[in-house]
């Protein structure tokens, strides 16, 4: 099973939408699994303090590599050892805008996995030493900065869980996605075939499945080419892209 573990500040936000439709349905049905850990818990003293101000000066709060550590370590220590027959060791995730960026292929690395360890930064963010001493992988959600990373974290499992044995009722709608052959999706239409003066193009309902298969793929080609450059020029260089040759692009 596919397990999830967040430590999180705001372990009351969870688990939000993933709790809902396919996601809760699968976590119901045991496919995955998901534990909140609150970061307060391991704060220290009275008031349970989990951070300090930057060394160094400066505006804001950091949170403490102490208080980091010994959360991740209570989650390590407690899961890890029931996972010994498959000695699968879960990454520790440190959602932060300074990562690497999170993309579908990253998605499908952590669905084909034993699941992940989510620590999610608030205020000025964590500690360097904790990310160092506990081998945390750095992973952004985009070129932006949230409050916290609990967003980020849950943007990344809903990629990943979906794509997990049994969670989307059908693989095929997963299999033609953007992003899963390098292309985005072609444009999806259904009823009313005529809505506002705009018909469903007449290839969709001709029923000829070649047709409508060589429409998709030429959409597909000509909606990246135009919207996602960089996407499209990976693709042209892939050998089994059939992309047009330079100077033919997709109009
Ligand atoms: C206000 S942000 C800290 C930003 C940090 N001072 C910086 O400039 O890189 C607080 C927390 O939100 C999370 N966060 C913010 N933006 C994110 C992003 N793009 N991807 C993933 N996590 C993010 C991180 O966990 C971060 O520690």
């Amino acid at each position: 099973m596919f397990k999830a573990t967040a430590i999180t500040l705001i372990p009351e936000a969870w688990p939000g939408p993933l709790g809902a439709s396919i996601l809760g349905r699968a976590r119901a049905e045991g496919i995955w699994d998901l534990e909140t850990v609150d970061l307060r818990q391991f704060g220290l003293g009275k008031h349970r303090k989990v951070d300090d101000t930057p060394a160094g000066g400066g505006a804001g709060l950091v949170l403490r590599p102490d208080v980091a550590a010994a959360a991740i370590d209570a989650v390590q220590s407690c899961n890890e050892m029931q996972q010994t027959e498959t000695a699968l060791k879960r990454p520790v995730i440190y959602l932060s805008p300074r990562g690497r960026r999170f993309d579908q292929q990253m998605a499908r690395d952590w669905a084909a996995g034993p699941g992940v360890i989510l620590f999610c930064g608030r205020f000025e963010g964590l500690d360097e030493r904790a990310i160092e001493a506990r081998d945390m992988q750095e992973v952004s959600l985009g070129d932006f900065v949230l409050a916290g990373g609990d967003v980020a974290a849950m943007a990344m499992l809903e990629a990943a869980i979906r794509l997990l044995p049994g969670v989307a009722g059908n693989s095929a709608s997963i299999t033609g996605e953007s992003f899963e052959n390098g292309l985005l999706e072609y444009p999806q239409y259904t009823l009313p075939r005529e809505w506002e003066g705009h018909k469903t193009p007449e290839v969709l309902l001709s029923g000829d499945h070649r047709r409508i298969e060589e429409w998709r793929i030429s959409r597909s080609k000509a909606l990246t080419f135009e919207r996602r450059p960089d996407l499209y020029a990976a693709y042209s260089e892939t050998p089994t892209s059939n992309a047009p040759e330079t100077g033919d692009e997709p109009d």
